[in-house]
């Protein structure tokens, strides 16, 4: 759950930053002691003062004490047994979906709930994400995931395939991360409102053809579009700022479509 509050309290959770590679999400647990190779950290000794201020650590490092942000925790604190999409991705998807507050939008497969916490971060305070996912012991990952950050209330998630039915109906967007979209296509078509998105998510080149043709087939939608982000950070070294190194070469390609009125063929 997020601290409502700008002062450090128990059981709330805090970045704790010293350098890029250091920092980890903490819950903070008076009596506990955080411990790292660049010295150790009583949570008593930072209950009470404000996300942004600086502690030091008992060899001399500075430790920053910030409020972790959704980011955070999908690099740093979400659990994970699925592979995610990445926030390279998401935020390009969330662009492309149009989506908004008090939003009504569909999501399967949900996995791991990263594209979920990202989704419901975006329909709340009104809006709902309705997820489906085979697998119940990775939609449990999710709703813990959720709860993390208090956005359990904006997603429900049922345990199923989407293939064979979704309950909900004039919804806003589709999110489709699963290995065969193509053949959700028909269910997800009857849940959309006129109009509405549809954004598949999908590993290889294979897989957009399969979906491509399979939009094609069907002629119910139109504006198909495919894209892949390439994101490249640099280093922030001073005199030496330049592309890092290694990138993120490949994690899948965005796949974009809208409903229209027509009848089937
Ligand atoms: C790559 S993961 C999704 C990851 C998720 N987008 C995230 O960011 O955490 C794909 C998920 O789709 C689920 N899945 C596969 N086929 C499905 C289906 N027909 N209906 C619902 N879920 C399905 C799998 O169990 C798996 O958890």
């Amino acid at each position: 759950m997020l601290n409502p509050s700008d002062t450090i309290t128990e059981g709330y959770e805090v970045l704790l930053y010293i350098d890029h590679m250091r920092r980890w999400i903490k819950k903070v647990k008076r009596g506990s002691i955080f411990g790292s190779d660049r010295g150790s950290l009583k949570y008593d000794d930072i209950i009470g003062k404000k996300y942004g201020d600086k502690a030091v650590l008992s060899l001399g490092y500075d430790v920053y004490l910030l409020r972790p942000l959704l980011i955070d925790y999908i690099e740093r604190g979400f659990e994970r047994k699925t592979q995610i999409i990445y926030p390279k991705d998401l935020g390009f998807i969330v662009l492309l979906s149009g989506i908004g507050p008090g939003a009504r939008v569909l999501e399967a497969g949900v996995g791991s709930g990263i594209l979920t916490a990202v989704l419901a971060n975006i329909v709340r305070p009104t809006g709902k994400v309705y997820g489906y996912e085979i697998r119940k012991e990775f939609a449990e990952i999710t709703m813990r995931n959720l709860r993390r950050l208090g956005l359990e209330k904006y997603a429900e998630i049922r345990i199923g395939d989407v293939k064979q039915g979704i309950d909900v109906k004039g919804l806003d967007a589709a999110f489709l991360d699963l290995p065969d979209p193509w053949n959700a296509l028909e269910k997800v078509y009857e849940a959309l409102k006129p109009s509405a998105p549809i954004i598949a998510f999908l590993p290889t080149i294979n897989q957009v053809e399969k979906m491509l043709s399979a939009i094609k087939e069907d002629q119910r939608f139109v504006d198909s579009r495919c894209y892949e982000i390439l994101l490249r950070e640099y280093q922030l070294v001073e005199g030496a700022i330049r592309p890092k190194t290694h990138m993120i070469g490949h994690t899948g390609y965005i796949f974009f479509a809208r409903k229209v009125l027509r009848p089937a063929p």
